[in-house]
């Protein structure tokens, strides 16, 4: 947008502290727009107007284009990322565009909550007969017991502290886990508090069709 252009142009290159203000800005939007379409998004699953587009997917194919996306990311917080697909996972009828939102989000909660030097795990595998699992395995801090069910529920997260020092509205996983039920699957979080997490996403291979919601009012 407007703020990367600032900060890119070739006057401002010199000008150090107005570029500094210009990638503040940039950041702030982003951060913004972020919260924004979070909220969009719940605001569309609750009015139950979110639709699902079933196509065949790749599993494998996407969890490598998602470890690259989320790769610079990764190295920008000195994490080592890591990809374990399973060989010939078969294609799925699913929606990859839910699909990878589900997983952009825990690998960025695995990003954004594991300290420097840690590891984070993208891994999927078959769960026979006909499901597929996918998990994000990190090594941050973990989340205690009596947290590992409401941290599914809109807006909450386990300690107010550390969701200032790291940010976020706490919708992540509460929309994460509406995508995943609409996809037929589960999604689950297993953890030793100070060990790391593995929150993991187990989709059938065929997700059922869902009727369409009819609008509420006709506009
Ligand atoms: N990988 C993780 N490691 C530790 N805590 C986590 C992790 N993922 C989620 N959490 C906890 O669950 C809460 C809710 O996550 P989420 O819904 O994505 O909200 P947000 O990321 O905006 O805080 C987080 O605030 C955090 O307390
Ligand atoms: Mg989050």
């Amino acid at each position: 947008g407007f703020a990367e252009l600032l900060s890119n142009h070739p006057g401002l290159k010199e000008d150090i502290k107005t570029n500094r203000f210009a990638m503040n800005i940039l950041t702030s939007a982003k951060s913004l727009l972020g919260i924004i379409n979070e909220l969009l998004d719940l605001a569309k699953i609750e009015a139950g107007k979110m639709e699902v587009h079933i196509e065949k997917v790749s599993v494998a194919d996407l969890c490598e284009n998602l470890y690259n996306l989320v790769k610079p990311i990764a190295e920008k917080k000195q994490l080592q990322l890591d990809l374990n697909v399973e060989d010939n996972i078969p294609l799925m009828d699913s929606d990859p565009g839910k699909l990878q939102q589900i997983l952009y989000n825990l690998l960025s909660n695995g990003i954004k909550f594991t300290p420097e030097g840690g590891r984070i795990v993208l891994r999927a595998q078959t769960v026979p007969p006909e499901q597929i699992r996918i998990s994000v395995t990190d090594t941050g801090p973990g989340i205690p017991p009596e947290a590992q069910q409401v941290i599914f529920e809109k807006f909450r997260q386990v300690d107010g502290s550390v969701a200032r020092t790291h940010g976020g509205t706490g919708l992540g996983l509460a929309i994460s886990k509406e995508l995943t039920l609409m996809l037929g699957g589960t999604i689950a979080v297993a953890s030793v508090p100070g060990e790391g997490a593995t929150f993991s996403v187990t989709l059938p291979l065929r997700a059922p069709e869902r009727e369409i919601n009819a609008p509420l009012v006709n506009l």
